[in-house]
């Protein structure tokens, strides 16, 4: 019988602060290009983080991978390092890169990806607003 691989899906969310700039540029630049984004005192968005997990389903258990497994993966390695945090000012990963949705999802990717079997493939999908939202990998 052929493998039957889907897709499971947490659902979760954190509040972070960020500034998004580019310090090699001028501050004209960056207003232009970033916007509200550039705000010199930072601001905040509410994150909807969407983990995607495809696999084949385990015939003792049933599962791709127990969700409860997956949340505490999440939790510990993603929301606790960002949730209430200033991106650019409280974490080693966006000192140097400009917090974007997509360098976003590109660390919670890095960050995932080594906690899961190697026979798991995994997506992210973050929500920085309710109509914009980046998905890695592609
Ligand atoms: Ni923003």
């Amino acid at each position: 019988m052929e493998q039957q691989r889907l897709a499971v899906f947490r659902k979760t969310h954190f509040n972070a602060a960020h500034r998004l700039n580019n310090p090699a540029w001028s501050d004209e630049q960056n207003a232009r290009v970033f916007g509200k984004c550039n705000n010199t005192n930072y601001h905040g968005h509410n994150y909807e983080l969407v983990v995607r997990v495809v696999g084949a389903v385990d015939p003792e258990t049933g599962y791709v991978i127990d969700l409860g497994v997956l949340n505490n993966l999440i939790d510990v390695n993603v929301l606790q390092k960002f949730d209430h945090k200033n991106l650019n000012l409280d974490t080693a990963e966006f000192a140097n890169l400009n917090p974007s949705a997509e360098n976003i999802a590109i660390v919670i990717y890095n960050l995932l990806r080594p906690k899961l079997n190697t026979n798991l493939d995994l997506k992210i999908r973050l929500y920085e607003t309710e109509r914009n939202f980046v998905e890695y990998p592609a």
